[in-house]
């Protein structure tokens, strides 16, 4: 084991993870510490290979930089084609939650050894037109779900209607599994849509845009919290 995960097992309350795709980079840090502060419960990094979706963004060094100034959990989605070839790397790098997706090319149950065994917690994730049904077989293993709530890609897109749809599923998998596995939602988050995602069933939700990019960050933590009382 590599790492020792700081993130908690799913336990009936909301956690905020803000997104910092939509934070400005050239104050990154005072970004992170802002949020840290001001309520956020972990820390969003999305990466993106280029070929899974059409863009670019971050590595395992950026990991690694937030890993040592700040004390949030750090919840990283890999939007990667090959898993495999980048799970040792940011686990090495400090991530306390590894996501990769269901329609990535790797074998997905190997993937998610390679994380179990680097002493990383452990996510699976749906785009929006995927079956939720094929997560089952693997439900054992996950300690987190992420319903992406928009095609993935890029921040800023509308949070899509279909999605309620997506998360309730999901829940009814982790109902009947009766494990604590956190139903994570991301895209187009904000406090209107923050109430429709959590009675769906998601008790964690990603917000990019509506945090990083509003006048005050830590208030819109707050109305995000408080839009989505606890389940
Ligand atoms: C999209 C990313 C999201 C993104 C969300 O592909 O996975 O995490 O940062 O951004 P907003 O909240 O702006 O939709
Ligand atoms: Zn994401």
């Amino acid at each position: 084991m590599i790492n020792s995960s700081k993130m908690p097992a799913a336990n009936g309350k909301i956690s905020v993870a803000p997104s910092i795709l939509s934070a400005d980079l050239w104050n990154l840090g005072e970004a992170v510490k802002q949020v840290e502060t001001g309520g956020a419960d972990w820390l969003h990094i999305d990466i993106m290979d280029g070929h899974f979706v059409p863009n670019l963004s971050f590595g395992s060094s950026v990991v690694s930089a937030l890993n040592r100034k700040t004390d949030l959990p750090l919840d990283v989605h890999l939007m990667v084609e090959e898993p495999l070839l980048f799970i040792d790397s940011f686990a090495k790098a400090g991530a306390d939650l590894l996501t990769v997706h269901i329609e990535a090319k790797d074998d997905i149950a190997e993937a998610l050894e390679l994380i179990k065994k680097a002493g990383v917690k452990t996510g699976v994730s749906i785009k929006p037109n995927t079956d939720p049904g094929l997560l089952e077989p693997l439900v054992e293993e996950l300690d987190l779900i992420l319903v992406m709530s928009v095609y993935p890609g890029f921040g800023g897109q509308h949070f899509l209607p279909e999605s309620e749809e997506q998360i309730k599923r999901v829940r009814e998998i982790i109902k009947r599994s009766g494990r604590k596995i956190w139903l994570e939602v991301d895209g187009g988050i904000n406090p209107q849509t923050a109430p429709l995602a959590v009675q769906a069933g998601a008790d964690a939700l990603v917000a990019g845009s509506a945090i990083f990019k509003a006048a005050d960050p830590v208030l819109a933590i707050k109305q995000i919290r408080q839009a989505a009382p606890e389940i």
